[in-house]
């Protein structure tokens, strides 16, 4: 065993208040934020950190001793995101304090608003991982990129060609109705794997480890905010880490999957799908109809907890054509306007008047009579076999 002490890497992120709408922050509240972390810094509470965002959505990066859940990195977290929010106030920012559900602070952030992925591991001698980022969408956003990143070999060369990693993954999945997660193992458990997160408004893969020793690979924050407000405040919108190279997959492998443009839910009013664009720092912005769902990817090398970096990962030519393409099936999915699935289906929508409509019509609906009134929707009806 290593003698080295681990290093924990936070990603902790809040929707703090936003510059003409919902499209992206404010510098002030940048600074605001930085400031904070730069006190804690001096302090010796985190090694090293960096401040950026991904949309209107605030991300603070830090590298710490101090393990995952740590009630006092998620402290000063919460600070930050307060001073940022107060200062949002003061300019009078798009919806100030959007996602700090709570004013109290009480151990943990997880639960008060904000999304958080943390992994705590001892750094090899190169240590590079990629933050992702994504605005105008949630968690299960990341089930088809992380599934192809670990387990699909027409993605990652490395499962088939790398000894290394020739063993698979293992997935934790998490289902955020029940509060409950499940560890699938692939390639073995692979269609029991897909036939779970292919639902990723429930199911959601939150944890990735290497089979051979468990070591951790990937984490991804699975705070879906609507859930725990009850109420729409904003659409969850998700982080994660993964580390890359010598006993992972590249960092070519990591980027893969993003090269297409899949549909996610999230886009205007969290109550639409479109499709997931990767960007660079300067694109991480969401315009077009609040969109459409973006994508950042910032690569570090750590040495000793510092955060060597970033790298801007999607700034690059080589991801213009999915880009173009994402662009054309934003013109693709917008024209359905109201319809589904452009527009979510009722029980995932964050807006709805559909019960007020509903209950306006009540006394307009008149039985029609001769056809049968079946008890369940129709869609939640067994799927019969054509052998039964
Ligand atoms: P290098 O030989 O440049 O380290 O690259 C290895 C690799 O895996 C690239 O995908
Ligand atoms: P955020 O969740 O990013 O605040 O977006 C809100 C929204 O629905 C914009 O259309
Ligand atoms: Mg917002
Ligand atoms: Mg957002």
């Amino acid at each position: 065993m290593s003698e080295k002490p681990k290093i924990t890497v936070s990603v902790i992120k809040a929707d703090i208040g936003s510059l003409a709408g919902h499209h992206v922050v404010h510098p002030d509240t940048i600074a605001a934020a930085t400031r904070i972390l730069a006190e804690e810094k001096s302090k010796g509470t985190i090694i090293d950190f960096y401040v950026t965002n991904a949309g209107d959505d605030l991300e603070l990066i830090m590298t710490h001793r101090e393990g995952v859940d740590s009630p006092k990195i998620h402290e000063l977290a919460w600070n930050a995101f307060k001073e940022a929010a107060k200062v949002a106030k003061e300019l009078g920012l798009y919806a100030a304090g959007q996602d700090l559900l709570s004013d109290a602070f009480s151990g943990n952030v997880r639960g008060l608003g904000p999304g958080v992925a943390e992994m705590e591991f001892v750094e090899r001698p190169a240590e590079p991982i990629v933050i992702f980022m994504a605005d105008k969408t949630e968690p299960g956003a990341f089930n088809l990129p992380v599934f192809r990143i670990f387990a699909d070999p027409f993605n990652t060369a490395g499962l088939v060609i790398d000894p290394k990693l020739h063993d698979g993954f293992k997935f934790e999945v998490f289902d955020v109705f029940e509060g409950q997660s499940v560890t699938l193992s692939a390639p073995e458990e692979m269609y029991d794997l897909l036939a779970i997160i292919g639902t990723p408004a429930r199911y959601i893969i939150r944890r990735v480890y290497r089979k051979k020793d468990n070591e951790i690979a990937a984490v991804v924050s699975v705070e879906r905010l609507n859930l725990m407000a009850g109420k729409y405040i904003g659409k969850d919108d998700p982080v994660a880490i993964i580390r890359a190279q010598s006993g992972f997959p590249a960092l070519g492998e990591v980027l893969e999957p993003f090269a297409f443009p899949h549909l996610v839910a999230g886009w205007m009013r969290g109550s639409h799908h479109g499709p997931l664009m990767p960007v660079p720092q300067r694109y991480a912005k969401c315009t077009r109809f609040d969109g459409p769902p973006r994508i950042l990817g910032l690569g570090f090398q750590i040495k000793n907890g510092r955060l060597v970096g970033p790298a801007d990962l999607f700034d690059d030519p080589a991801f213009d054509e999915t880009r173009r393409l994402a662009s054309r099936i934003a013109d693709y999915m917008r024209r359905h306007g109201p319809f589904m699935p452009h527009r979510l289906g009722p029980e995932e929508m964050e807006y709805t008047t559909l019960p007020a409509v509903l209950e306006k019509l009540k006394d307009r609906f008149v039985k029609v009579v001769g056809e049968p009134k079946t008890k369940k929707p129709i869609l939640e009806t067994k799927m019969l076999s054509h052998h039964e």
